[in-house]
């Protein structure tokens, strides 16, 4: 039977894994790697480390497995981080990650000088600062000897097939955060490009992330164990890659992920804006688009309570206290702004807060407001999504956040939406297989492979009485940040 790797470029590791064509996941390998923090808001990341993940990793995730039946590589990667390389094929700087804030000042140029409407008619986005043109200004303003040197332009994972095969491409999804694509047309938008100061030239050559890009270099598929032959999907963006490997395709499928970000990832056959452009309007793995909400500190709000305040990694242990009659009833409220904040308060200088802490106010207490306070912020997106008239009755879920219980629950209730688990969940990985497989023509599209594989496994039930008290708690969380807005600026200046 032939064998398909999956690829998930994640923002704190590489996760790999294999694949049979009966969708069974037979190995999983996950290379962690530094992500660095230069100044408060700021995150980079050496592209150079997650070569080394994927070339050492590769070979760990075929040992005692028949790697000459690899057939395809497909992978999801995390999105907007720019890359660039020199006219020798080397690295410039740093790749600046899609939770880096330095941009606010390119920000405020492109949404108040250009326009919020011209960027929308160009791009059906506004800038964030977590998107890839506002970086390329940034660069050209900041490092003007490197922007000099750029020859090729591209995302995370494309960095990735580009080692793997030497085709400099990049999918439709992935390419719609770059605030460079005409996501309805799927081309470059040549306007957005000329004010960035870059040509076609340096961008990358554009596929559905179903395509077949190329083959394994012979050099790099000697290295990695593989046949030369092996095909290389054009991967998705790591939210359209979990939408495929949580079977949320086509229309109005609701995926929601709990990673390092937090995201509602809404499908659709047809190309739409929401008119504020609070939620992303961008291309989707399958051929179509969907609209996406996305929180920069999600399941890394509580790894960064446990691990960096805490000092523990059993998550378990600190959330066991938290009991059913303590959901809704917390008194402490938390702002999970840490890196600042994208869907849909667009506010680079947003930052974490706790409040309303007595006396009396415990560990595991914080612990729930960090869990809860995702949640709302969560909500925020959905919230946004139901005034546009998008129904969401059920959600799919998937992410590290998802493998707790409680988180689920919360989730459940301060949604007050049914969230389908599903039997495998391995996220953008299962999804970059999954694309591969149709990229070797295994499948003959993206909704075939996804019936075949995806199944719900169980379902967490908002209950009515919960889902009132959080519903009271949420009318309190959104009234916080605004009344912290002007001082978070104050505290920036
Ligand atoms: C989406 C986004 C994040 C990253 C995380 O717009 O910025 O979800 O893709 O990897």
């Amino acid at each position: 039977m032939k064998l398909y790797i999956g690829i998930d470029l994640g923002t704190s590791a590489a996760k790999l894994l294999l694949m049979d064509t009966q969708g069974t996941v037979l190995n999983v390998v996950t290379k962690e790697y530094p992500l660095e923090f230069p100044q408060p808001g700021w995150s980079q990341q050496n592209p150079e480390d997650w070569r080394k993940a994927v070339m050492e990793g590769v070979p760990e995730l075929l040992a005692g497995f028949d790697a000459a039946a690899v057939a395809g590589i497909g992978c999801g990667g995390q999105m907007h981080g720019l890359v660039i390389l020199d006219e020798t094929d080397r690295v410039i700087r740093p790749a600046i990650l899609w939770n880096d804030g330095r941009t606010a000042k390119q920000v405020d140029y492109l949404n108040e000088e250009i326009g919020r409407k011209q960027l929308s008619r160009w791009t059906a986005n506004i800038a964030f600062a977590g998107f890839t043109a506002p970086k390329i200004l940034w660069i050209r303003e900041n490092e003007p000897e490197n922007f000099q040197k750029i020859a090729k332009i591209m995302l995370p994972k494309d960095y990735i097939n580009y080692i793997l095969t030497g085709v400099h491409a990049c999918d439709y999804s992935d390419a719609s955060g770059m605030l460079l694509l005409d996501v309805e047309h799927k081309c470059w938008n040549r306007e957005m490009l000329e004010l960035c100061g870059v040509t076609e030239h340096q961008m990358p050559g554009l596929y559905e992330s179903f395509d077949c890009i190329g083959t394994v270099k012979p050099e790099v598929a000697e290295k990695l164990g593989i046949c030369a032959d092996v095909k290389v999907a054009a991967g998705a963006g790591d939210n359209a890659a979990a939408a495929v490997g949580t079977g949320v395709v086509g229309e109005g499928g609701c995926n929601i992920s709990l990673g390092t970000s937090g995201t509602v990832f809404i499908s659709s056959r047809k190309f739409g804006v929401d008119p504020n452009n609070a939620l992303h309007a961008f291309a989707h793995a399958d051929g179509g688009w969907h609209l996406m909400g996305c929180m920069l500190s999600a399941a890394s709000c509580n790894k960064w309570l446990c691990e960096d305040i805490l000092k523990t990694k059993d998550y378990a242990g600190e959330q066991a206290p938290i009991t059913g009659d303590k959901l809704g009833r917390n008194h402490v409220f938390f702002l999970p702004y840490l890196m600042g904040e994208r869907s849909p308060i667009n506010d680079t200088n947003a930052r974490g807060t706790f409040i309303g802490m007595t006396m009396d106010t415990s560990r595991s207490d914080l612990v729930q407001a960090v869990l809860e306070g995702v949640a709302f912020a969560i909500r925020d997106s959905i919230e946004v999504a139901k005034s546009l008239g998008i129904p969401i009755q059920t959600s799919r879920i998937c992410g590290g956040g998802a493998r707790s219980e409680l988180w689920k629950t919360i989730m459940a209730n301060v949604l007050n939406l049914e969230l389908e688990c599903l039997e495998t969940e391995q996220g953008p990985g299962m999804g970059g297989a999954m694309l591969a497989m149709v990229a070797c023509g295994e499948f003959a599209d993206v909704a075939s492979v996804c019936d075949r594989f995806v199944r719900v496994a169980s379902r967490v039930k908002p209950q009515k009485e919960l889902a009132e008290r959080y519903d009271a708690k949420y009318q309190q969380f959104r009234k916080i940040y605004p009344a912290c807005r002007d001082l978070f600026r104050q505290m920036q200046a």
